[in-house]
């Protein structure tokens, strides 16, 4: 009795031991032995690796079929559910688990046939097609294959699956979905809830199909088609389904589609994605019908008209993105409605107005992005406790007034961009703890002052994250803020700063972005700046009054694409450490005292497009050395003028500037405009070209702008042939030299040419009747040369003046008084008449480009400043001024 008792409690303790993890597989084995056999199979058709590769798109990884073992039960392996009462596996979900090789179309898998979940997202299948034997799991209800790099045709017998109430392939952006595909799936899965296919190539189906969507009718919660390539318009039915909870769409730039007006709206819906889409028309009265919503991504649309007041009653809201549509209206004061608001993207439409100030009442807001619009007035000062607010952007509208305390009291903070407003005031003297700001723009507005010195210690020891500082564009005065350790972007340009940068500059050694230019700042530029910051791409000090010599070490790996140093009291020469900055792009010394010969070692720079060394002390001849066999090859902006350079005109350069040779044609096409841009998008780079005496500044410098100009030196000698073969410049200046011989044929090869400046040199002979050819020519002058004979007639020659010529006795024919001695010709009566003929180029240039763009950039300020015939601007392209 007693061993009975001991054994049966025995008995009885190892089976409280064993419970859970193996009683059933030691004493009751429930595994169906077809399926457990299956599953190891399965299981051995895949690597067991643990160092499997994995990526953030799973909270965690774990490979559930390690734990797989023969002679186990399976019902308690991990990932497997079994049926409790037949022993069949019914659930398999072997999502993230470092599943990695291609999928066996044989895969015993398929055997599972009870299977009525199956999970196996975020693995790797190597491309493997999606086999048409999933067909055969026609028990299936929920199946996942997201993210699992499947790829080819989705097989039609996906259709089998008629049970499904879920299925998800999204993700796998090799996979294809065709419209016969697409049809039968919807004829047979009358009972899906759930539909995922984002990023599936779509594009095949065809409009017609897409309203077979529905027949889902009343199961359908949740739509999600994101990326997919459907194109057409989207039936608005869908929005009417009477469960739909949630319908993404975005990115399907060809979608077309617009919200329904009537009431007839999916009241359950919780969230509406239409991001990227064409959807387009009004935001509907009836979108207050949505009580449920939470979610409205409308983004990058087509909509326009005003808000309805009834979108402000749809208090569950917790996101409104609107940005980037063509909205108008201003904004209500019962926005505080939308009490629980995280984010309000309103940016980028036409809202106008003064901010409500209850906008402020909005406490679980953390990002309030209303840039880019036409709001007005002062930013609400009520106290706001807007604790949660990460992102506030209120760049590009005309709010006015002052920076309310506020804004820089918010703990949250990281971003913070006011530009381009009426802002004005002093920076607050006041403050509590913005800790966290990544990102702090206040430029463009009309803040002045000194920089308080809360500001400063926080730059230095507060905003530890700071990456980003701009007060461009403002009349801020006093010294310079320093720039702190981590800083990548700091900009002050164009405000009153005074003092010198001091060498705790060089602290921020993570500079990409340095602008100081147009202040009032002195002394020297501190070696220590280059040396700190190895990751320096814009370096820009431009008109100050720096003085002493450049710093001597750019170091090799710089990064540095522009150096502007321009219009400041530098002296010395140029250091030939710049040779070490591969990736130059724009160099500026111009305006300085740089006493030096030509750097021909610069040649070398692959990028090198700008360089300008105007109105300083260089002098010698212009040559090459030998080394290089296609110097300067990118140049297309080349200033020496007001220097001392002498003997010949450099003609190895002009031979080899392949950066002016490469637009050769004659039939006056151009390439498409476009700028010189720069990795900090916000930066254009901007030079300063000298036109007809005239200093005009490119604020954006256009690709096809190439010019040369050495005027003002002491170049003697003839104008080589060669320089015709330059055939994209736009201008050329080689006046105030002492160049003689003859003006050569070949600068009428120079089709593009707009500027051509030959004045005060000794010039003689002829003037080529080549010249003719140029039809862009706005502004010719060859005046004081020994130049003679008749001046050639035609085209743009019709329109230059006595100006262009004077000095010259022996030239004769129109539009000097003096006539030539065998002068038959009449000269023309009125260049009115002749406006068709000679005109050809630039109509074609405004036809081209549209005048705003092309007239506007080069030939506005053009016109305007050499008052060259306006009738001709206002012809072409309605100008009136
Ligand atoms: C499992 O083990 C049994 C007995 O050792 C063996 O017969 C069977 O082939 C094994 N199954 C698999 C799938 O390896
Ligand atoms: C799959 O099975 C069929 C028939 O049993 C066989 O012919 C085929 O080679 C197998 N395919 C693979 C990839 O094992
Ligand atoms: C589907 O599941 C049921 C219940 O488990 C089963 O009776 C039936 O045989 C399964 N269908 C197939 C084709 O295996
Ligand atoms: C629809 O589903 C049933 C049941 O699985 C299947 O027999 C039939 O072939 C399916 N039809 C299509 C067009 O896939
Ligand atoms: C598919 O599985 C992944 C990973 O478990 C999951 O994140 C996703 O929500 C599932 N899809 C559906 C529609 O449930
Ligand atoms: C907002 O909701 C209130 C209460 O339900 C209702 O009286 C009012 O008419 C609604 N306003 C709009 C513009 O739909
Ligand atoms: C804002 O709060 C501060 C301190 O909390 C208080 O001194 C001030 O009077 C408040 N201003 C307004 C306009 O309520
Ligand atoms: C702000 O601008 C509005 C008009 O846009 C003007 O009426 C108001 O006086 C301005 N306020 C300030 C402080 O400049
Ligand atoms: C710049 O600051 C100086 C004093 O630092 C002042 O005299 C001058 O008026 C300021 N200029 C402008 C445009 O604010
Ligand atoms: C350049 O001009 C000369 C003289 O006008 C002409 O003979 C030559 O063919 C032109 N070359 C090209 C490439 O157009």
């Amino acid at each position: 009795m007693m061993r009975c008792f001991v054994l049966s409690f025995t008995l009885f303790f190892l089976l409280i031991l064993h419970t859970p993890s193996s009683t059933s597989s030691s004493l009751l084995p429930l595994c169906n032995h077809h399926d457990n056999s299956n599953l190891l199979y399965f299981k051995n058709s895949f690597p067991i690796d643990n160092s499997l590769y994995r990526d953030g798109r799973c909270s965690s990884y774990s490979n559930k079929i390690a734990s797989w073992k023969n002679g186990t039960d399976c019902c308690h392996w991990d990932g497997v559910t079994c049926d409790t009462s037949s022993g069949h596996v019914i659930g398999l979900d072997l999502s993230c688990s470092m599943l990695e090789g291609p999928f066996d179309p044989n895969s015993t898998l398929f055997h599972l046939t009870h299977l009525q979940q199956l999970n196996l997202a975020f693995n790797d299948f190597h491309n493997s097609p999606i086999h048409p034997q999933i067909g055969d799991l026609v028990n299936l209800s929920h199946l996942n294959l997201s993210s699992s790099s499947f790829s080819g045709d989705i097989p039609s017998t996906i259709s089998h699956l008629s049970k499904l109430l879920s299925l998800d392939l999204s993700d796998d952006y090799e996979l294809r979905l065709d419209e016969s595909t697409w049809s039968k799936i919807i004829a047979n899965t009358t009972n899906l809830k759930e539909l995922v296919l984002d990023l599936i190539d779509m594009s095949s189906i065809k409009e017609t199909s897409l309203s077979l969507l529905m027949n889902f009718s009343s199961s359908l919660l949740s739509l999600s088609l994101r990326n997919t390539g459907l194109h057409g318009k989207f039936p608005s039915g869908i929005l009417a389904l009477p469960n739909l909870q949630e319908l993404r769409l975005s990115k399907n730039e060809e979608l077309k589609g617009e919200l329904p007006k009537s009431n007839n709206w999916s009241t359950p819906l919780r969230i509406l994605d239409l991001t990227g889409t064409a959807f387009s028309g009004q935001i509907p009265d009836s979108i207050g019908h949505l009580k449920s919503l939470n979610q409205l991504f409308l983004w990058y649309c087509k909509f326009d008209g005003m808000i309805p007041l009834s979108l402000w009653n749809l208090t569950q809201l917790t996101e409104l993105h609107l940005s980037r549509n063509t909205l108008h209206g201003e904004i209500p004061s019962l926005l505080s409605n939308l009490k629980h608001l995280t984010i309000l993207d309103l940016s980028y439409n036409s809202f106008g107005g003064q901010l409500p100030s209850s906008l402020l009442d909005l406490t679980q807001l953390s990002v309030l992005d209303i840039s880019s619009n036409l709001f007005i007035g002062p930013i609400p000062s009520k106290n706001a406790t807007l604790s949660k607010l990460h992102t506030l952007d209120l760049h590009n509208n005309s709010i006015n007034g002052t920076i309310p305390d506020w804004c820089y009291s918010l703990t949250s903070l990281t971003l913070l961009d006011l530009s381009m407003n009426q802002l004005t005031g002093p920076i607050s003297k006041f403050y509590i703890g913005l800790q966290n700001l990544i990102n702090l723009d206040l430029s463009n507005n009309k803040i002045h002052g000194k920089i308080p010195n809360w500001f400063r210690d926080n730059l230095l020891h507060t905003w530890k994250d700071l990456v980003f500082l701009d007060l461009s564009f403002n009349k801020l005065q006093g010294d310079l803020p320093i720039p702190p350790y981590g800083i990548e972007v700091f900009s002050v340009t164009n405000n009153n700063f005074t003092g010198h940068i001091s060498s705790t500059f060089c602290n921020a050694s993570s500079l990409d972005v340095l602008i100081l230019s147009h202040n009032h700042l002195s002394g020297t530029i501190p070696q220590c700046l280059l040396g700190a910051s190895p990751f320096l791409s814009i370096l820009d000090l431009q008109v100050n009054n720096f003085h002493g010599s450049i710093p001597t070490n750019f170091s090799q790996g710089s990064e540095l694409q522009t150096i502007k140093l321009n219009h400041n009291q530098l002296e010395g020469v140029l250091p030939k450490s710049l040779a070490s900055c591969t990736q130059l792009e724009v160099l500026d010394v111009a305006e300085n005292n740089i006493e030096d010969v030509f750097p021909n070692w610069l040649q070398t720079l692959p990028a090198l497009q700008v360089l300008s060394l105007r109105a300083n002390k260089f002098h010698g001849t212009i040559t090459t050395s030998f080394n290089a066999k296609h110097p300067f090859p990118k140049l297309r902006i080349f200033d020496v003028s007001n220097n001392k350079f002498g003997g010949p005109l450099p003609t190895s350069l002009f031979e080899n500037f392949q950066g002016m040779k490469e637009l050769s044609d004659s039939t006056h096409h151009r390439p498409a405009l476009s700028y010189m841009n720069s990795s900090f998008s916000k930066y254009t780079d901007s030079v300063v070209v000298i036109i007809k005496g005239q200093s005009m500044e490119l604020v954006r410098i256009l690709t096809i702008f190439t010019t040369i100009d050495l005027s003002n030196n002491m170049f003697n000698g003839e104008i080589p042939h060669v320089i015709g073969e330059l055939t994209s410049l736009i201008g050329l200046n080689l006046s105030h030299n002492q160049i003689s011989g003859i003006i050569p044929q070949t600068l009428g090869n120079l089709t593009s040419l707009e500027w051509l400046d030959l004045s005060w040199n000794q010039l003689e002979g002829e003037i080529p009747v080549s010249l003719t050819n140029l039809n862009f020519l706005a502004v010719l002058n060859l005046s004081e040369n020994h130049l003679e004979g008749m001046i050639p007639t035609g085209k743009q020659f019709n329109t230059f003046e006595n100006d262009s010529y004077i000095g010259n006795p022996m030239l004769c024919g129109f539009p000097l008084s003096k006539s030539c001695k065998n002068d038959e010709e009449q000269p023309p009566s009125s260049i009115l008449h002749q406006k068709e003929k000679p005109l050809f180029g630039w109509k074609s240039v405004a036809a081209g480009y549209g005048c705003g763009m092309v007239f506007g950039m080069i030939l506005g300020r053009l016109f305007i400043k050499t008052a060259r015939p306006l009738w001709l601007a206002r012809l072409l392209c309605g100008y009136t001024y």
